[in-house]
């Protein structure tokens, strides 16, 4: 199978608790590659672009607030079939109905501050991606 490149968010309310390395062992013990990753403190204007696809939501301003407010760590992995990896590895959205061993079963809060963010299609990964990389700092 061909090696998968997936977008991660390590979002405010995992920052805020010091489990970004926490979070990080995760991913690596279930077998995906960080081959980018940074911190950045994203403006509404990006939270927004980003969460374009929940406009219509009622927790889209919720969210993308939440989302700027503080600081967070964007990541791209890699992976054979890294997209469904990775959101295996998250858990449900809602952490209630998160499975053992899944980062939100571990670390969210609620569905709000559910830890972290995975991208769900190959055509979203690159666009996610896009938002904060440039090739030359995505190094597999
Ligand atoms: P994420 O994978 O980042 O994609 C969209 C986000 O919207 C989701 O994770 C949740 O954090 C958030 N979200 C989804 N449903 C709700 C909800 N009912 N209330 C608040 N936030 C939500």
């Amino acid at each position: 199978m061909a090696i998968e490149h997936t977008f991660s968010i390590i979002k405010p309310d995992a920052t805020r608790r010091n489990l970004t390395g926490a979070i990080n062992a995760m991913i690596e013990a279930a077998g995906l590659r960080i081959i980018a990753q940074k911190r950045v403190h994203m403006t509404r204007a990006q939270a927004e672009t980003f969460y374009a696809v929940h406009s219509a939501r009622p927790f889209y301003g919720e969210l993308t607030q939440q989302m700027s407010a503080e600081p967070v760590v964007v990541q791209v992995l890699a992976g054979d079939n890294a997209i469904q990896r990775y959101r295996d590895l998250m858990g449900a959205t809602n952490p209630a109905n998160a499975a053992d061993g899944t980062i939100r079963k571990a670390h969210a809060l609620s569905v709000g501050e559910n830890s972290v963010h995975g991208s769900d299609s190959a055509d979203n990964a690159k666009i996610e991606i896009a938002q904060f990389f440039a090739g030359n700092e995505i190094v597999g």
